[in-house]
């Protein structure tokens, strides 16, 4: 069956996807014009990944049709895709991880054979050190991909899809990990490979980069196709709506809380090289914003509270006691918490269970001696899976089978379970969709709103902004500015006088 319409490079009809417990696409439809960068939105969940993995040869659809440039064609795996012009940008989980630059750039390719690879490494290093420069990086092509930056590494990627003569290019969520420079640099990129004639499918959660940058955008809810609309003709209330199959009137629902005794001090707190003189306080109640660039250092300081990296001076006051805190162990015994911002480092066992990475941890407070109260642990558990809106055929299903951002909410379940008296959350709500996102502000104030003192680092200012009773700016390792409230009311304004102290001006 040809397809019809010239003007289409991808068209899928009828794609129907079941994993084990869960129908992740329900009958679907996509169509990506030539030169078109298509966004693909969704709640967690959605299936925008499992569709983009069957474009890119690696998951077969259970039935469906999809046509390639014209042609009707079913990819057996990413070789498959690749070489018929579908190349997909990974940054995480991602096999080459080992490789250098060059084999990265070179894999698949000729020289086809093994011993060639061997004896042609120089050519193939001096001739990816061309490239490299082509695009203006100035990176030692026999450098390992994993000791690239993730805005390195993509754009390696990227070059590695355009030498390829790609003809879609796939990016699932690529700007989650990169700073506003980053972020810049990546859309000018995007812009040059649709200038090339190259179409792109871009999956992203924010609202303002689907408009900013995209020509159509499609939308799935639950594994069912809603619609397709030019960007032009679309806002984002509705956008929202079609997402969400609801309106959303407020996201960031801060309620004034009763602001009580302070829980954490830092005084003074200094790593070598890293962040220097650190002192601040935090109150039973208050939501604490930690405002910066990326590499400002926010981060280091909240593992090092945390106890995860060594301090060389400091001191660390809890409810008025100073408290040595060498391991995340000593912290939480303490009754702090942290959500790390690296989930797959930190925050998952992802061969686990649902179930088990959420009730593992707090597991001593439903034992009696050896006995466990498996009934409570489990109550509760789906009690915290229902509030944060966990997608998850059941509680049993390993973390690897959930969506990125249900992995994250699987995370903020295990530490919100019992509640801390602290909790430090390291970009919450990265990956995660406009619904679970208010979902989440909403527990935050509720939490806070208990008596739970909370440290907020983000990189979306207004998420820093919406939910922060007071924010401290932190640059090049140290403290520049705090707002409070009261001058964070005009959000605009607010982002200025954020931002310029985060610049160190
Ligand atoms: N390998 C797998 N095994 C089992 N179930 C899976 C697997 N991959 C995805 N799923 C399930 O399919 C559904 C769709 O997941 P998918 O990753 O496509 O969502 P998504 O729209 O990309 O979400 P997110 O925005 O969170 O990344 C989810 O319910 C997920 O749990
Ligand atoms: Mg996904």
């Amino acid at each position: 069956m040809p397809n019809p319409d010239e003007n289409l490079l991808l068209e899928m009809k009828g794609i129907t996807k079941r994993f084990p417990g869960t129908l992740a696409l329900n009958e679907v439809q996509l169509e990506v014009r030539r030169g078109e960068i298509h966004a693909l939105m969704g709640e967690n969940g959605a299936g925008k990944s499992t569709l983009v993995k069957i474009v890119a040869g690696l998951f077969r659809a259970d039935s469906g049709k999809m046509w390639f440039d014209g042609k009707l064609v079913n990819f057996a795996n990413p070789e498959e895709a690749l070489h018929a012009g579908v190349s997909m940008i990974y940054q995480e989980l991602n096999p080459v991880l080992h490789m250098t630059i060059a084999e990265n750039i070179f894999l698949h390719r000729e020289p086809t054979t093994l011993g060639q690879l061997f004896i042609d490494k120089k050519a193939m290093n001096a001739e990816a050190e061309v490239i490299l420069r082509k695009y203006g990086l100035r990176l030692d092509p026999r450098t390992k991909m994993v000791n690239l930056t993730i805005a390195q590494m993509q754009m390696v990627e990227i070059i590695k899809a355009v030498t390829f003569n790609a003809r879609l290019v796939i990016m699932d969520e690529p700007t989650s990990s990169l700073d506003a420079d980053e972020t810049e640099n990546l859309f000018k990129t995007i812009a040059e490979l649709k200038a090339k004639g190259i179409s792109i499918i871009y999956i992203s959660h924010r609202i303002e980069e689907i408009s900013r940058i995209c020509d159509r955008v499609t939308v799935f809810r639950d594994g069912h196709y809603i619609g397709t609309r030019t960007v032009d003709e679309i806002d984002r209330n509705m956008l929202i709506k079609m997402m969400v199959g609801r309106e959303l009137s407020d996201i960031y629902n801060k309620k004034a809380a009763k602001i009580g005794d302070v829980a954490l001090k830092v005084n003074h707190l200094t790593r070598k090289g890293v962040f220097k003189d650190i002192s601040f306080e935090v109150r039973a109640g208050e939501i604490l914003g930690f405002a910066g660039l990326v590499g400002a250092g926010r981060s280091e300081i909240m593992k090092a509270i945390f106890g995860l990296d060594p301090i060389d001076s400091g001191e660390i006051v809890w409810h008025g006691k100073p408290v040595r805190i060498k391991c995340s162990s000593d912290a939480i015994s303490n009754g702090l918490v942290m959500v790390t911002e690296d989930r797959k480092k930190y925050g998952l066992v992802l061969c686990r269970s649902l179930f088990e990475n959420v009730g593992l941890p707090n597991l001593k407070r439903y034992s009696r001696g050896s006995l466990v109260d498996f009934k409570s642990l489990n109550d509760k558990i789906t009690e915290i899976a229902r509030r944060l809106s966990i997608k998850a055929p059941s509680l049993k299903v390993e973390a690897m089978s959930l969506s990125g951002g249900n992995q994250q909410k699987v995370i903020l379940a295990k530490w919100l379970l019992e509640k801390p008296g602290l909790i430090i959350l390291d970009e919450p709500t990265r990956g995660i969709d406009v619904g679970a996102k208010s979902e989440i502000y909403k527990l935050m104030s509720e939490f806070a709103a208990e008596g739970m003192a909370i440290l907020l680092v983000s990189s979306e200012m207004e998420e820093i902004i919406g939910m922060s009773d007071r924010v401290v700016v932190v640059h090049d390792g140290q403290i520049t500015g705090e707002f409070q409230r009261e001058d964070l009311l005009d959000g605009y304004k607010a982002q200025e006088l954020i931002l310029s102290k985060a610049m160190g001006e």
